[in-house]
C-alpha cells in the first residue's frame, strides 16, 4: 500500500513525504520557526563550503567506519531522536532503529517516541534515548532508569528547546500536529485526509495511536496530548544545574544537544558530558541562530580533543556528512531525511536513504582522495573566507 520507488535522494524522499503525507503533516515535518531563516542558513553553509578534488590514491574501497562513544559504527550518521514521527508512517521510531541496526549505526530515540523504549532496545542494539525534563527532575529520574533498564546505550539532553521565540511555521498546512486523535480532530483534518486516502487507512488500521508511552507522568497524571507533552518540555527546560543532576543520575554516555555557542561547549566538557552535538534543533527551535556548521569549527577547536564533538542540521547529502567531518565533527545525526524517507517507504525507506548517505560518503572520498572518514580535514575543503559563526 506505502509502496514507494528506490530512493536514491534526499530531495527525492522530501518529494515522495510531500506526495504521501496529509498537508498539515508534511508542513510539521519541514518544521522551522517565525521566518525559517534558520532553517535556509544550515543549509546554506553547506553550500557555501567548496571541496578540494584529488586524483584518487588507490583501488582500496573507502573506510568509512568510524568509533562513537566507545562503538564502531559502519558510517559516521545517526538519525536523530524526533517525537511524533509515527505520524509519518506506523512503522514509526522502531522502523528507524531496525533500519539503523541494518545499517551498522545508532539511533535517536526521542521521549516523545510511540513506541515503548524496551520494543526498540529489542530490535536494535546502538539506541540513545533523548530526554526533555517533562514533569522536572522528578520525572526524568523515571525516565532515566526506564532507559537504563531497557539497556539503551547512550542518554541525550536536549537543552535548546526551552521555549519559542515565536510560532512554528506549520501555516503553509493548516493545524499542524492534531493534539489528540478524537472525533473532533478527525473531522477538522477530513478535507486533508480525503486527499490522502492511503495515509488515512494506514494511520486508521495503526490504531489511530499517537502516544507517548516513555514519557513519565506529570502530577500524576500521564501525558496523553501533543499540547501536555509541548507543555512539559517547556515547564522545564534543562540549566546546567540540571545536566549536573542528569550526569549524577546516568553514568553511561552522555550526550548534550542543541549546543552553538564555544562557552556553553565549554561548561558542557566540564559538567561531565562525552560529546555534545552542536545543533540548533534544526532550525525548529530560535530563528535566527547560527548555522551549525559555521558553529563547527570553533567548537570543535575548543573542545574536539576533550569530548566528541557531533554536528545536526541540514545535512543532506554524503558530502555534507564529509564536510562536517573535515571541520572537526565525529559524527553527523540527521532528522528530516529520515523522516521523509519513513514517510515514503517506511522501514525500508529509511534503510534505503542510510544507503544514500554511504554512498555519497564514499564517492565524495573517493573524488578528494582521501581514503577513509578518519584522514579527513581542512585541507580537503575549499572555505570562503571568513567562514564560521
Ligand atoms: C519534525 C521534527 C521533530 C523533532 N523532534 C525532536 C525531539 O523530539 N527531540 C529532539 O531532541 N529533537 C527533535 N528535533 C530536532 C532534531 O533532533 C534535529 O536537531 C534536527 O532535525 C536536525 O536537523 P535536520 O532535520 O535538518 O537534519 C525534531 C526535528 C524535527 C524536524
Amino acid at each position: 500500500m506505502f509502496r514507494s520507488p528506490q530512493l536514491t535522494s534526499v530531495a527525492q524522499a522530501r518529494r515522495e513525504a510531500k506526495r504521501k503525507l496529509p498537508r498539515s503533516v508534511y508542513w510539521w515535518t519541514e518544521a522551522g520557526t517565525e521566518r525559517r531563516q534558520t532553517v535556509r542558513a544550515n543549509r546554506e553553509g553547506f553550500r557555501e563550503i567548496g571541496l578540494r578534488a584529488r586524483v584518487p590514491d588507490s583501488h582500496e574501497p573507502r573506510g568509512l567506519a568510524t568509533t562513537v562513544l566507545g562503538r564502531e559504527l559502519s558510517m559516521p550518521v545517526i538519525t536523530t531522536p524526533a517525537g511524533f514521527i509515527r505520524i509519518a508512517h506506523p512503522d514509526g521510531e522502531l522502523g528507524v532503529a531496525r533500519a539503523a541496526e541494518a545499517a551498522g549505526t545508532a539511533c535517536g530515540i526521542g521521549i516523545l517516541a510511540s513506541y515503548a523504549i524496551e520494543e526498540i532496545t529489542a530490535a536494535a542494539s546502538e539506541v540513545w534515548f533523548q530526554l526533555y525534563m517533562i514533569g522536572g527532575r522528578e520525572g526524568s529520574a523515571i525516565a532515566i532508569e526506564r532507559a537504563r533498564r531497557a539497556g539503551c546505550r547512550a542518554l541525550i539532553v536536549t537543552v535548546d528547546f526551552a521555549a519559542l521565540s515565536g510560532p512554528m511555521d506549520v501555516q503553509r498546512g493548516q493545524p499542524g500536529v492534531p493534539d489528540r486523535v478524537d472525533l473532533a480532530t478527525a473531522l477538522r483534518y477530513a478535507p486533508e485526509m480525503a486527499l490522502r486516502p492511503l495515509w488515512a487507512l494506514n494511520f486508521l488500521r495503526a490504531g489511530l495511536e499517537l502516544t507517548f508511552p516513555n514519557a513519565p507522568p506529570v502530577e500524576g497524571e500521564a501525558v496523553l496530548t501533543t499540547g501536555q507533552a509541548a507543555a512539559g518540555i517547556m515547564a522545564h527546560p534543562p540549566t546546567w544545574d540540571d545536566i549536573a543532576w542528569v550526569r549524577r543520575q546516568w553514568d553511561g554516555p552522555l550526550v548534550v544537544k542543541g549546543i552553538t555557542d564555544v562557552d556553553d561547549a565549554r561548561r558542557a566538557v566540564a559538567e561531565g558530558a562525552d560529546a555534545i552535538s552542536v545543533s540548533n534543533h534544526g532550525g525548529n527551535s530560535l530563528d535566527g541562530s547560527v548555522a551549525t556548521i559555521r558553529a563547527l569549527p570553533a567548537i570543535a577547536d575548543a573542545v574536539g580533543g576533550e569530548i566528541e564533538v557531533l554536528l545536526d542540521g541540514g545535512v543532506r547529502r554524503g558530502s555534507d556528512v564529509v564536510k562536517a567531518l573535515a571541520l572537526g565533527a565525529r559524527a553527523v545525526l540527521v532528522g528530516r531525511p529520515y523522516i521523509w524517507a519513513l514517510a515514503a517507504g517506511g522501514e525500508e525507506g529509511v534503510r534505503q536513504i542510510l544507503e544514500v548517505y554511504r554512498q555519497g560518503i564514499a564517492g565524495t572520498l573517493t573524488l578528494l582522495g582521501c581514503p577513509s572518514v578518519g584522514d579527513l580535514g581542512p585541507a580537503n575543503l575549499r572555505l570562503p573566507p571568513g567562514f564560521g559563526a
